[in-house]
């Protein structure tokens, strides 16, 4: 051991000089991300998205997944990580860049079209029809094939068994949490192969929570594709395959959820004291 590095004086890094340090994990590198999107069924490609006019939220942001994948992508509020899933669902518009599925351009295909091609989208609020009972959701949810209607219910139900048990409950009477799950339900009775999940754990109790990241995790593992955004950064990074930071609608760093969850300037900026404090 060297005597030299015992006086150095510690002080916290800035979240400047955090930011700035570009060892570890690449920032933005357009070219693992074009090499990793070869092969992949999923790919956004240098989305830029925006609600109003002339203001953009997402600039040239890049994302892909391979067949299989459960990709996280975390970020702090108002980062775009809800507008990324949405300009990936047709539900803002993409104003340049491309999205590909399964070797198909679905660049702004609406949800009508992207449902029969198997992609499954469940946003964070808004996630049930209220007035109707779980097991009507459930019904909506396989309009395209009532005849599966059965087999998908049975796999939902053991997948989430407090929908069985209140089948016949009004959904609108169901706490956010339980909500939540119906809407991931619903996404499932259309046996997707891609689901897009927005914030499942949001307003969850910690029990639940846990449940909601096991389950993702179980759908996962059945095959499906899997891109969840989260606040829940650091359970997310835990299960996910790769995960995407998103800062100010843009790519930030990204790598496999456990380089990202041990990689000091994520913790920093985003897991850690500074991330609360934003
Ligand atoms: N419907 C909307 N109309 C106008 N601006 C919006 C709308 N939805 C979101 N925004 C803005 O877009 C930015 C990103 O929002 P969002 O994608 O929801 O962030 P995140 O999901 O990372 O918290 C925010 O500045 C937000 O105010
Ligand atoms: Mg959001």
């Amino acid at each position: 051991m060297s005597d030299d590095a015992v006086d150095e004086p510690v002080r916290e890094a800035t979240r400047e000089e955090i930011a700035d340090d570009t060892a570890g994990i690449d920032t933005v590198d357009r070219t693992a991300h074009l090499e990793g999107a070869q092969d992949a069924i999923l790919v956004a490609d240098r989305l830029r998205a925006g609600y109003l006019p002339d203001v953009d939220i997402l600039f040239e942001t890049d994302l892909y997944a391979k067949k299989g994948e459960l990709i996280g992508i975390i970020g702090p509020n108002g980062a775009g990580k809800s507008t990324l899933l949405k300009s990936m669902f047709g539900l803002v518009t993409v104003r340049s860049g491309h999205v590909e599925w399964q070797g198909e351009t679905i660049t702004n295909m609406k949800a009508h079209q992207l449902v029969p091609r198997g992609v499954g989208y469940v946003p964070q609020n808004n996630n049930v029809f209220p007035k109707l009972t779980i097991e009507e959701n459930l019904e909506m949810g396989a309009y395209l094939r009532p005849k599966t209607f059965q087999e998908r219910f049975d796999f939902v139900c053991e997948l989430f068994p407090t929908v069985a048990e209140r089948r016949a409950q009004q959904a609108g009477s169901l706490s956010g949490g339980e909500r939540q799950m119906v809407g991931m339900a619903r996404a499932l009775m259309m046996d997707p192969t891609l689901l897009l999940l927005d914030e499942p754990s949001a307003g969850l109790s910690p029990a639940l929570q846990d449940e909601v990241f096991y389950q993702t995790k179980k759908i996962n593992s059945t095959g499906v594709t899997v891109v969840m955004v989260e606040q829940n950064a650091r359970r997310c990074l835990q299960i996910c395959d790769r995960g995407y930071v998103l800062d100010q609608g843009r790519n930030a760093y990204t790598a496999s959820g456990e380089d990202l969850v041990n990689d000091p300037k994520v913790i920093e900026l985003y897991l850690g004291t500074l991330a609360k404090a934003r």
